[in-house]
């Protein structure tokens, strides 16, 4: 996924320096070549050596205290590398950065590298807050840094606040965000559906389905990697978005259509890949059923269909993308429902075959359009995500 991509890291003097050995990690594996700048502050929390052996390249302290015994040059590595992180970012260097001071090897490769620049400041809460430090990040997000927010938490110093660097896995998604993908969504809103709704019988038991919410978060995923705003309407599912998608989570095929109608006029595409419960008990019973030696039947009403009613109502431009679930008659029965919910898009998936539809890391799909049918390769639901938001931004 990023191979060939040139990446540096720099970081500095902060307790969650030794963070940024699993980052560095995690970006070799995906085929980066990755170099370490440190500062000389940053060397009283982690060692070289350790950056150095997990990335294969020497890392860099200082311009001119140490004696290389290879070639490089702070302008020679600013241009060969595609991206630019310092994490965890000191108050200190973030100072240094604003004011356009490069006395190290961090300054000084970062003054002279032109591409997306991020910062991920780490320190303790006042000074985080200090008005000094976050008008010098204001003033580093007017020349083109982009700047990760601390997360809150409690911190090395013993307070409890805002300046935790960010979890690993955020740094690493902003990472693929900025250079793995083309930002073809960049400033589109996107609300999507996703996993099962669960109809509750009694306080113990509830109707529900196999959905896992795979498919959905796999495309929300992407989108966000391809720079769009994304919100998922998500039922209970055990699978994960990247930090910076929003979610507002639901239980019943109700709370969904309430929240997709709350706020679906507000996105450009609006995806519906959750799998709603078509019917709900006619009557909750707030004690739980007690058995008996009869046969039990529970009486079901009709859901409303949410993608119908977003379909009768869209507003000028937006997209409605919609999802069937077939045994028979995928084409067919999935026409029937473009047609009628007034969709623009229906992506067919069947549940006949081995690793295809619910649960599965991989599936088939059939995207129809009103004058076109597409059959994408059986693949991971992951590369399907791209395929099925490629024809998306076409539509
Ligand atoms: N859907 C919805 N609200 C419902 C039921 C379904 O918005 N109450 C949406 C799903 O999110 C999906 C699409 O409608 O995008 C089709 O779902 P599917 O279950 O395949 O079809 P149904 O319309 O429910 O028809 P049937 O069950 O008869 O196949």
């Amino acid at each position: 996924m990023l191979k060939g991509k040139t990446i540096i890291l720099g970081v500095t003097g902060s307790i969650a320096a030794y963070k940024i050995v699993d980052l560095a990690s995690s970006l070799k594996k995906k085929g980066a070549d990755i170099h370490v700048i440190m500062t000389k502050n940053a060397l009283n929390f982690i060692t070289p050596i350790t950056f150095e052996t997990i990335t294969g390249n020497k890392c860099i302290v200082d311009t001119f205290d140490r004696n290389f015994e290879f070639e490089v040059g702070h302008i020679s590595l600013a241009k060969k590398a595609d991206f630019f992180l310092v994490a965890p970012a000191s108050a200190n260097v973030i100072g240094k950065i604003a004011s356009g001071i490069c006395d190290d090897m961090l300054t000084t490769t970062l003054f002279a590298f032109t591409k997306t620049k991020l910062i991920a400041p780490a320190m303790n809460t006042n000074m985080y807050l200090n008005p000094i430090l976050q008008d010098n990040l204001e003033k580093l997000k007017k020349y083109g840094y982009k700047i990760i927010e601390p997360a809150c938490g409690n911190l090395a110093c013993g307070d409890t606040g805002i300046g935790k660097l960010p979890p690993v896995e955020l740094l690493e998604d902003n990472i693929l965000k900025y250079i793995a993908y083309n930002h073809d969504f960049e400033n589109k809103k996107i609300l999507i559906t996703a996993g099962p709704t669960k109809e509750a019988i009694d306080p113990v038991r509830y109707i529900t389905n196999h959905s896992s919410g795979k498919m959905g978060y796999a495309i929300a995923n992407k989108a966000f990697l391809r720079g769009a705003n994304v919100t998922i309407i998500s039922g209970d599912v055990n699978v994960k978005a990247y930090d910076g998608i929003n979610i507002i989570n639901v239980i019943s095929a109700k709370d969904m259509y309430n929240e997709v109608i709350n706020n679906y006029k507000n996105y450009d595409y609006i995806i519906m890949s959750a799998a709603v419960a078509d019917y709900t008990p006619l009557n909750y019973s707030s004690n739980k059923i007690k058995k008996s030696d009869d046969d039990l039947k529970i009486e079901l009403k009709r859901t409303d269909d949410i993608l119908s009613y977003v379909g009768k109502n869209l507003n000028d431009g937006q997209k409605l993308i919609g999802f069937s679930m077939e045994t028979e008659n995928l084409i067919e029965n999935s026409k029937a429902k473009l047609i009628k919910k007034n969709a623009n898009m229906i992506c067919a998936n069947s549940i006949n075959n081995k690793n295809e539809g619910f649960k599965s890391d991989t599936n088939k799909i059939t995207l129809i359009k009103k004058d076109d049918v597409i059959s994408l390769p059986f693949d991971t639901k992951e590369n399907l995500a791209n395929l099925i938001l490629d024809e998306i931004i076409k539509l």
